[in-house]
């Protein structure tokens, strides 16, 4: 099908993973294409593949090492001399690096890491988006990252590039509400691409699960048609990621990443069990608590109360049963700290279900006496559910002391 043949999307790179998949999607649907990145050979061929396969007007290769000075600037002033309109602008050429800031990880390849992720982001988005807003027309895709999101401790600089391309990109969003050009920002978990061997992290346990990027691309793609703000790429699981990043403790977000970096054939020593223990029980928690504390919104049918009690309790059992897998897990000389997240999980749990029959009791209410009770009964239950969150998150932190 050819439906965009005078539109041009500009993917850099778009030689390996995310970048290749989105280019194939611009190509399915008639776009011209201009393909940035160092591999020039690489890039011909699939260019040269995409232009015959689709019937594409024009395909473009830009051979650029974008984690040098000025690369934005030669790649805009080499499309633009050629006549080229970008309509869309894809920014995913990036890396990362694997290892310890202070003591393992090289300074020069942290620069241009930085450099490549953000600064040439950031540069290309400021060219080709003051052509956009002048024409009031245009798309932009930054590819961010669901570590955006969260800390990533032994990838800290590269996690550092990704929560400024998020926060770069939604404050965008807000600046150009006025306008028919939007920007969205991918964040992907971890996806099966060239990017954990190039970062030196192709033996960390955050391998053996990996997304497919022909999956995250379409999720990529279909967002910015529609010229959403952000799309977690993914189902349930991947999207609870956003949930869990703003109400979880950052002690219990921090040990489930810091675990994901780890070497695959690492020793199961105390810090990791009582981190997974930590996680378990802030994970539960937040599952819960957010549970209470939707029960309670003011829109609650009894039709979604009957969900919510459903759900509720599918969270409980699928906890019990983290919570016995990480106790399996645990080696006996690490029985205190069992017992003390035992104990927090008693707490937690009996916290959870006060919160829940207040919050079914005030729904209830809400319900009965009208629209005018409902902003006060949510306003309760948010607070409630912040006190709950408070007290299990100090319990979380004594079962890791
Ligand atoms: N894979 C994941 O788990 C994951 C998760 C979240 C976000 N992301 C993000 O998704 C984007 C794409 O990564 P990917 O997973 O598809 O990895 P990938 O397969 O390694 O692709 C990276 C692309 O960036 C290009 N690139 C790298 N350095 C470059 C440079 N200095 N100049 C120009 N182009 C350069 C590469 O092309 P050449 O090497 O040919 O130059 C390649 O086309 C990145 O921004 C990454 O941070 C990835």
């Amino acid at each position: 099908m050819n439906t965009e043949s005078q539109k041009t999307a500009l993917i850099t790179g778009a030689s390996s993973g995310i970048g290749r998949e989105l280019a194939k999607l611009f190509a399915k649907d008639g776009y011209n294409l201009v393909l940035v990145a160092r591999s020039e050979d690489n890039l011909q061929q699939f260019g040269d593949e995409l232009k015959q396969q689709h019937g594409l007007q024009q395909v473009t290769i830009v051979d650029k090492d974008l984690s040098k000075e000025n690369a934005a600037r030669d790649v805009y002033d080499e499309v633009t001399g050629q006549g080229i309109t970008v309509n869309v602008l894809v920014n995913d050429a990036g890396v990362g690096l694997h290892g310890m800031f202070a003591t393992e990880t090289d300074w020069e390849k942290e620069s241009a890491m930085i450099h490549l992720n953000t600064i040439t982001l950031t540069h290309l988005t400021k060219l080709f988006l003051k052509d956009m807003v002048a024409r009031n027309e245009g798309k932009i895709l930054n590819l961010a990252s669901i570590v955006s999101i969260m800390p990533n401790p032994l990838m800290a600089v590269y996690a550092g590039t990704k929560a400024y391309v998020y926060n770069f990109t939604q404050s965008l969003v807000n600046e150009l509400k006025d306008t028919n050009v939007t920007i969205t920002a991918l964040l992907p978990n971890a996806t099966d691409t060239d990017f954990f061997n190039k970062a030196g992290a192709e033996n960390t346990k955050v391998t053996e699960k990996l997304d497919d990027p022909v999956m995250v691309a379409k999720d990529g793609y279909k967002a910015l048609m529609k010229g959403e703000a952000k799309v977690v790429a993914g189902g349930l699981g991947n999207k609870s990621y956003e949930v869990l990043a703003h109400i979880a403790p950052e002690e219990a977000l921090n040990a489930m990443m810091r675990k994901n970096m780890e070497p695959k054939d690492e020793e199961l020593d105390g810090s990791s069990t009582n981190s997974s223990l930590a996680w378990g029980i802030g994970a539960a928690a937040a599952i819960l608590i957010g549970i209470a504390a939707v029960a309670v919104y003011n829109n609650t049918s009894a039709y979604d109360q009957l969900r919510y009690r459903y759900k509720f309790s599918r969270a409980k059992s699928k906890v019990a049963n983290a919570f016995n897998n990480m106790k399996d897990s645990v080696a006996d000389t690490w029985s205190d700290a069992e017992n003390s997240a035992k104990k927090t999980w008693a707490n937690t749990k009996d916290e959870a279900k006060d919160r829940w029959s207040a919050g079914k009791n005030s729904a209830k209410d809400t319900w009965a006496s009208g629209k005018d009770g409902t902003q006060e009964s949510w306003s309760d239950a948010r607070h409630g559910a912040k006190d709950a969150w408070s007290s299990v998150r100090k319990a979380v932190v004594d079962a890791m002391s």
